[in-house]
């Protein structure tokens, strides 16, 4: 069963079913439909504390044990693989190069919950990674680990594979749903959360798509295993993503709890040119900027809370020395603004107007006073929308602000960068 956690050893090229199999592929789902109840995998999830590699990091074990315990009818499960957060090419890898581990995932967690219906929402751009999972659920099926009674047990399940729309907002899960009810990706209001009234407004469990691909090696191993590896609140695994800023881009799964400065040295080959670090964003853009002095924090969901940020789904981002905030903030303003569906019209003044201020600030246009407005616009419009977007360009910004107040005054003084 080694590297079935481990992708890292065995994402050159796609593993079809047969190198699957053989190094233990399936035995999870064999022994879950020969001996273990929904309950009891549900049980084991929990225990094993994963937790949701989609963003927010919520507790895997507890949306099934949701979705599982209503009594509702139908259930269903769904794959998020929206996967369009800028820098992260995670869930695509894993989709192309393990497509059974991911299938498997999928499989496990349709029966913890009770589903007959499991969506695999790919993103329509992603060609190669939506042939490797078609491939995938074509000869799963003919070896019948999905379909009617799934391996001669009294368990049913369709899988159906969903093209999802290339744009930021259609990973949100609730827009999700809407695309696969025949709808635009409009996020829905929450509550209810689609755990308990998702998709045709039944119970749905919508988990990312390294979340199961880590719940094969939990049922197959246990959960006690699992959290040999990780933190006591962040066991397991993550998938870092690392881009042109190192030597080696790439993605790197590692243990959580492992030190920043070991992804960007070890892994990354450290910063290209030389150059050293001055802001870091530690999980996406919608994650607060460190100080380059917290190079040695531990990767793991607390440590990175306490520092004042977040893990995200762990696209790790460097600024280097001599490149400019304003710079950086303007461009994860815009692309929020850009972003932004539009549905919510407090959503778009915030993202639309936070763009404006950096674009002012960028060319010097306007006094000190331009830069309390910033909190002024995000704190007015916090969860004023029906998805989180409206609360993801505030930590960027307003680190950026206090971190680097210098770069902004330069910028409003001379409507250039501070190195120039
Ligand atoms: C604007 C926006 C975009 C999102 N895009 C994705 C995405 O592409 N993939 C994903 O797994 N989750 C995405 N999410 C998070 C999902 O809404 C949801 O929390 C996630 O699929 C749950 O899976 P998990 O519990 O396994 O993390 C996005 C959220 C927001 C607010």
């Amino acid at each position: 069963m080694e590297g079935i956690l481990f992708p890292r050893g065995v994402v050159e090229g796609r593993e079809g079913l047969e190198d699957y199999l053989a190094r233990g592929g399936y035995r999870a789902l064999e022994k879950a439909l020969k001996g273990q109840d929904p309950e009891t995998i549900v049980q084991e999830i929990g225990e094993s504390g994963l937790r949701g590699r989609g963003g927010a990091g919520f507790p895997t074990g507890k949306k099934l044990a949701i979705t599982r315990e209503c009594v509702e009818q139908p259930h269903y499960v769904v794959l998020n693989g929206g996967e369009d957060e800028p820098g992260s090419k995670k869930d695509r890898l894993l989709m192309e190069n393990l497509p059974h581990l991911v299938i498997e995932g999928l499989i496990l967690a349709a029966y913890a919950v009770g589903a007959e219906k499991a969506y695999l929402y790919i993103n329509r751009e992603y060609q190669a990674a939506t042939q490797s999972m078609a491939g995938g659920l074509a000869e799963a099926r003919e070896a019948g680990y999905w379909g009617g009674h799934l391996l001669g047990s009294d368990y049913s399940l369709e899988l159906l594979l969903i093209s999802a729309p290339p744009n930021y907002v259609a990973g949100e899960d609730t827009a999700a749903l809407e695309v696969i009810e025949g709808r635009e990706p409009l996020p829905r209001q929450k509550p209810p959360f689609p755990a308990a009234a998702g998709l045709f407004a039944k119970p749905t469990a919508v988990n990312n798509v390294e979340t199961l691909a880590n719940l094969a090696p939990i049922i197959a191993r246990g959960a006690k295993w699992y959290r040999t590896f990780g933190t006591e609140q962040s066991p397991g695994t993550m998938i870092f993503s690392l881009n042109e800023e190192v030597n080696r881009p790439g993605i790197y799964e590692l243990p959580f709890g492992t030190s920043l400065r070991f992804l960007i040295e070890d892994c990354g080959g450290g910063i290209r040119d030389g150059k050293t670090i001055k802001a870091i964003l530690p999980g996406g853009p919608s994650t607060a900027f460190l100080p380059s002095d917290r190079i040695d924090i531990s990767l793991d969901h607390r440590s990175v809370l306490e520092a004042g940020s977040s893990i995200g789904c762990g696209v790790v981002h460097l600024v280097t020395e001599g490149e400019c905030m304003v710079e950086e903030t303007l461009r994860i303003a815009e692309f929020f603004s850009r972003e932004s569906c539009g549905q919510c019209p407090a959503c778009r003044m915030e993202t639309n107007m936070l763009a404006a201020i950096l674009k002012k600030v960028q060319q010097g246009q306007g006094g000190e006073a331009l830069l309390e407005q910033f909190s002024k616009v995000i704190d007015f419009n916090k969860g004023k929308g029906f998805c989180s977007l409206i609360n993801m360009p505030g930590p960027p910004i307003e680190s950026a602000l206090r971190l680097f107040r210098a770069d902004f005054e330069a910028h409003l003084a001379t409507g250039r960068c501070l190195n120039n």
